[in-house]
């Protein structure tokens, strides 16, 4: 009765006060409202709006509809970083053990793939034995024992969101700026963070492509961030193109073991760079992003950043020694270099058309109970901008079979386009928002 009342308000314009936002919540996650009534009110909230007011209640309302960790032990402060997703975006596996190398706690809670975007957590499966679902409690003892876990969300987190978010992603009502910021931020907020980076990705491979929605979710977050004692910093970063080379789950693994080891492609490092230096100033162990910078520098020189992702790996019951020989990952059975038709400049490489292929070829998800196969993806080389001869090869197929190999090879003809003039790419680091406002991101 109660959910019908609250529905035919928002349906009318009305607004849904905070106790009644809870009482939902919780009635939902113990599964005393359908489905069929959180999906109507769910297309009222996202055909009407929600104020500021609603948005907290409910990210409110998520958040204790479960467990949190709590890290009051750790004397560390601790701060992880989010992304929106994109295709190729393997910065979690870098920055992870890097910030956790300088002294700073990541309590890293990471999605799986869905639609056209990798999830960090089916790419760190992909390592031989590498466990995701950690209890609360091991979590807790491995980042106070070693500084950083990589685990999923698990069941006692914001249950509420983990059933909403499914059904959001069933009734079409996922890109609603109050929605996607409270569900993100309630399971963000139950990591008992000192501070959140966000990576708002834009552009035609991002979910919100707009410039302006994107900076209209910044701030939503950020403020919720606040609301509950987390400053957020957030950046908008390009997702027009891939980023670095490899897309695919273990591809990805070994680009970023690479990049923790000084090897990573200029752009994915630029991007860790940017993101890792707002971490390191929000946890007050650099006093400004350049020093942040040098710091992080320093750690993937010396080796520190790899010994620590070798150390999770091993806590986290996975093969240690990926980290020294990328071969123990899963290989695919089939692989094809794929050359340009003509010459002319790389215009754009179409990051939806490669992730829907890896999609394709196995190696992600369109349901969420899908298995995904580790090995497939592609690694391109190709860059927008670069200018390239008929023949050249751009990238490679890596797939599970020849039928694989051919989807792998038309996606790459749709995805990637060479023209006789270059389009200039989005910046990779265009944005940075704080709680103070909006600015242009400095890049050197
Ligand atoms: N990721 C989430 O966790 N929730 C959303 O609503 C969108 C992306």
């Amino acid at each position: 009765m109660l959910a019908r009342r609250l529905i035919e308000r928002k349906r009318d314009g009305g607004r849904i006060e905070p106790g009644e936002w809870r009482a939902l919540a919780s009635a939902y996650a113990t599964g005393h409202v359908p489905d069929y009534q959180m999906s109507a009110l769910l297309m009222a909230c996202f055909l009407r709006g929600m104020d500021r007011i609603e948005t907290a209640a409910l990210t409110e309302a998520m958040l204790m509809s479960g467990d949190r960790l709590d890290l009051s032990g750790i004397a560390k402060p601790r701060v992880d970083k989010h992304s929106t997703g994109g295709v190729g975006d393997k910065v979690s596996l870098v920055l992870a053990p890097l910030i956790a190398s300088l002294g700073v706690a990541v309590p890293m809670m990471s999605g799986r793939s869905l639609g056209h975007t990798g999830g960090t957590l089916d790419k760190l499966e992909s390592i031989p034995g590498f466990r995701t679902k950690l209890t609360l409690a091991e979590a807790t003892e491995q980042i106070q024992r070693i500084g950083c876990a990589l685990i999923g969300q698990s069941p006692e987190i914001a249950p509420a969101d983990r059933r909403m978010y499914s059904l959001r992603d069933a009734t079409a009502t996922v890109e609603s700026i109050p929605l996607i910021a409270s569900s993100i931020m309630s399971k963000k907020l139950a990591e008992d963070l000192s501070g959140l980076v966000l990576d708002l990705k834009r552009g035609s491979g991002a979910f919100l492509p707009e410039l302006d929605r994107v900076l209209e979710l910044a701030e939503v977050m950020i403020k919720l961030g606040k609301d509950h004692g987390c400053p957020c910093v957030a950046l908008v970063t390009a997702m027009d193109r891939p980023l670095g080379r490899a897309c695919g789950n273990a591809l990805e693994v070994e680009e970023a073991i690479a990049a923790l080891k000084g090897e990573g492609p200029p752009d994915l490092m630029s991007v860790t760079y940017a993101l890792g230096a707002e971490m390191l100033v929000l946890a007050g162990a650099a006093p400004d992003l350049d020093h942040a910078r040098r710091e992080m520098e320093k750690s993937i020189g010396t080796g520190r950043a790899a010994e620590c992702f070798q150390k999770i790996i091993e806590a986290q019951g996975g093969n240690p020694g990926v980290v020294d020989d990328p071969a123990v990952l899963p290989q695919a059975a089939e692989c094809e270099i794929f050359t340009a038709r003509r010459r002319g400049f790389i215009a754009r490489v179409e990051p939806k058309a490669v992730g829907r292929a890896i999609v394709e070829m196995g190696g992600g998800r369109s349901r969420v109970e899908d298995v995904v196969d580790p090995a497939v993806g592609f690694v391109i080389t190709a860059r927008p901008g670069d200018w390239v001869e008929e023949g050249e090869p751009l990238a490679t197929v890596f797939a599970h079979d020849r039928a694989g190999v051919g989807i792998g090879r038309q996606a790459l003809r749709a995805a990637i386009f060479i023209a006789d003039e270059a389009e200039p790419p989005l910046p990779l680091v265009s944005h940075r928002v704080t709680i103070s406002g909006v600015e242009l991101y400095e890049t050197d």
